[in-house]
């Protein structure tokens, strides 16, 4: 199956709290209608959806980057769980990585919990690592991991 990754648009909101419900648990801090709205017309962050060429009102996944004048920062980043493991979740990455170079931006972080066994792998073979440790980040008290990607 062919996907394309596009920016998300306002009629993508409803998919996307659709998904966040799917993908995550309150305590994970889930985006809802307002900040995915608010994301997408006010242009200044990336947010990247990946659709399947044959379903394009489906959303396979999203990717929330935050950008900042010298950084960027992964704030999120979902596939549908009927959609991972097909490498999604890494062109999603790829693609805002390459986005934030055309800005300027050649450093990337992000956070995530440290037995997020699955992400790690992923963020690990497109070149990040760990640049840190945030005790007591998450609700719950657990602590995240900061994963840090740099132009060579
Ligand atoms: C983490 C997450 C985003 C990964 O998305 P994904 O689309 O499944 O990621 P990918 O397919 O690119 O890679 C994940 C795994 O699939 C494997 N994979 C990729 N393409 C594959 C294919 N065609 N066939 C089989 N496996 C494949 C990758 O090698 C990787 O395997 P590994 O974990 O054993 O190294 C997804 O699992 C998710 O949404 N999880 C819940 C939310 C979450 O944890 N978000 C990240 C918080 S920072």
């Amino acid at each position: 199956m062919s996907n394309s990754i596009s920016d998300a648009k306002v009629d993508d909101v409803k998919a996307l709290v659709e998904l966040e419900q799917l993908v995550f648990i309150p305590s994970d801090g889930m985006l809802n209608q307002i900040s995915f709205r608010y994301h997408i017309q006010k242009k200044k962050n990336l947010l990247l959806v990946a659709r399947s060429d044959k379903l394009p009102y489906q959303l396979m996944g999203y990717i929330l980057v935050l950008l900042h004048k010298r950084s960027a920062r992964i704030y999120s980043l979902a596939i549908n769980p009927e959609h991972q493991k097909r490498g999604i979740g890494s062109e999603l990455i790829k693609a805002s990585i390459n986005r934030a170079q055309e800005k300027g931006i050649m450093k990337v972080s992000l956070e995530l919990r440290k037995d997020n066994s699955v992400a790690f792998r992923l963020y690990e073979s497109l070149g990040f690592i760990v640049s840190g440790v945030r005790p007591d980040y998450y609700q719950r008290g657990d602590d995240a991991i900061v994963m840090t990607w740099q132009k060579k």
